[in-house]
């Protein structure tokens, strides 16, 4: 099965930013251990802070590959263009947050992106992307 993790805005900083909410450990360190995690899965990886760039990237995989990892950052509580890139493409997508939105600013509390997904993972750290990989096998 092929899935793409699609990470948004500010989480190329992932190590580097707000480390006690979002762990110490960069988004690239932890995916390279996830191929020995999942060796039945043929995962690939995006990161980008630009919203049009997250859209054309769920264009190009969401009707051939077999899921999407979302984890949209502060765009999933402002994009109506990404919920409706979901609603288009045929590929699944998982909702990932790495900090629990719900125990934070009220602002973080609505997602565009919930009511489209497959499922939502909230609150796990890095470890909510291996629950979503999990949940395509
Ligand atoms: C986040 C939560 C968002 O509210 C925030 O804007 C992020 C990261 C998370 O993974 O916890 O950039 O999506």
């Amino acid at each position: 099965k092929r899935i793409l993790i699609l990470n948004g805005p500010n989480l190329n900083l992932l190590g580097r930013r707000e480390p006690e909410v979002y762990g110490s450990q960069t988004f690239e360190t932890y995916f390279e251990t996830l191929p020995a995690l999942f060796p039945e899965l043929d995962l690939a990886y995006f990161q980008s802070n630009h919203e049009g760039a997250i859209l054309d990237k769920l264009h190009e995989v969401g009707f051939s590959y077999d899921g999407i990892v979302l984890n949209a950052g502060a765009y999933t509580h402002t994009s109506v263009a990404i919920a409706d890139a979901i609603s288009g493409i045929t590929t699944p997508v998982i909702e990932v947050h790495i900090s629990n939105v719900h125990a934070r600013e009220a602002f973080r509390h609505h997602s565009f992106i919930s009511p489209k997904a497959a499922g939502i993972i909230v609150g796990f750290g890095l470890k909510g992307y291996e629950l979503a990989l999990r949940s395509f096998l």
